[in-house]
């Protein structure tokens, strides 16, 4: 593809509102479309971010033949559903984490893409921010030594509102597929494998979601990830890699912009890498470049990756005795 990539946002909520604002700082893609099941909420948001085509549903946004990717920014119990009616209608998917409710259904949407030849990815964006590379390149060099744990946190603190997505069992609400995805993608990222064994802790608050939890993922060679989410509890929100000769701090880890090398005995390596706009140009930007190469995956976030951690997420649920009323 020798042009812009042309892309749709299907939902204009609130998350698709940040990735559009984002998108100012991608050069190789233009915002082309809106879906909204409100032809005046599309209008108001196109209107806002200057996007020239705009559909009161999202099947009339999928059948737009000029769309190349569509980002889908509706809650996750959406996601398999409105992932599939983009992949069937051809076209490439950005899906907003976590990619799906359950592994059963990713390996779903997976099996579409294969189909219909479309790219799909998971939209962990964190990962695909510059500081990860600076902290991965920092592992391979061996400045760490050998991985022993990752310790990472996610957890705010929300208002209860039983109907909104984060409290509401329907729309599989939850700390730990809100924000406790944060935590496992990150323990998969840098341990490069699945955990061999877990072990965790839920509270089930009144609409009978996880408000938190905390969790120990190991692993064969004995590492470990010690986490902990929460939604209704404000938590540090910071990473800390450990290895045998040093670690690696990461603060407000899942919209970084600084990472620390610790050594002891060694001053401390500071490295800032500010946000072109806001973090979501970078996974626009891979996702663009995938599809210039013809590609239908990343290998950055794989579709494997997105299946294990949902695995991953599956079990810890099943230790709670959480199942949504979808499953
Ligand atoms: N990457 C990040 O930093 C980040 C941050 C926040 C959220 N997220 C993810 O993005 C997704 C959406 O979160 P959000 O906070 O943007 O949610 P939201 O504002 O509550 O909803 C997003 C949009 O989904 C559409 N939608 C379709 N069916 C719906 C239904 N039955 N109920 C409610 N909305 C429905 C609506 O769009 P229309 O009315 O226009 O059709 C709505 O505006 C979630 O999966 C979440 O995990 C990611």
């Amino acid at each position: 593809m020798d042009r812009k990539v042309r892309w749709g946002i299907l939902g204009a909520g609130s998350i698709a509102h940040k990735f559009a604002t984002g998108f100012g700082g991608v050069e190789d893609g233009e915002l082309y479309a809106v879906g909204s099941r409100s032809l005046e909420k599309a209008n108001e948001f196109a209107d806002k971010f200057n996007i020239p085509k705009r559909y009161g549903s999202y099947e009339e946004l999928v059948s737009d033949p000029d769309v190349d990717a569509i980002y889908v920014a509706t809650p996750h119990s959406f996601h398999k559903e409105h992932t599939i009616l983009c992949l069937n209608a051809g076209k490439g998917v950005l899906c907003e984490k976590p990619i799906a409710v359950n592994a059963r259904e990713v390996e779903e949407m997976v099996e579409c893409a294969r189909k219909n030849n479309a790219f799909l990815m998971e939209a962990m964006w964190t990962r695909f921010l510059p500081i990860y590379y600076k902290v991965e390149e920092w592992i391979e060099q061996g400045l760490i030594g050998d991985v022993h744990m990752v310790v990472a946190d996610f957890g705010f603190r929300a208002g209860i509102n039983p109907e909104g997505r984060l409290f509401n069992p329907s729309l599989a609400g939850g700390a730990l597929l809100d924000v406790g995805i944060y935590v496992v993608s990150l323990a998969s990222l840098i341990m490069k494998k699945p955990p061999a064994k877990i072990v965790s802790m839920a509270n089930l608050g009144e609409t009978g979601v996880d408000e938190q939890s905390s969790m120990i993922l190991g692993y064969d060679e004995g590492q470990m990830a010690i986490l902990y989410t929460a939604i209704r509890t404000n938590t540090k929100q910071e990473a800390r890699i450990i290895g045998s000769k040093g670690s690696i701090y990461i603060p407000s880890f899942w919209n970084a912009t600084t990472a620390i090398l610790e050594i002891p005995g060694q001053e401390d390596q500071v490295v800032e890498i500010p946000h072109l706009v806001n973090g979501y140009c970078y996974e626009a930007q891979e996702v663009n470049r995938c599809i210039k190469e013809g590609k239908i995956e990343s290998d950055r976030m794989t579709w494997e990756e997105s299946i294990s951690i949902m695995k991953t997420l599956d079990e810890l649920r099943a230790q709670w005795g959480l199942k949504y009323p979808m499953e």
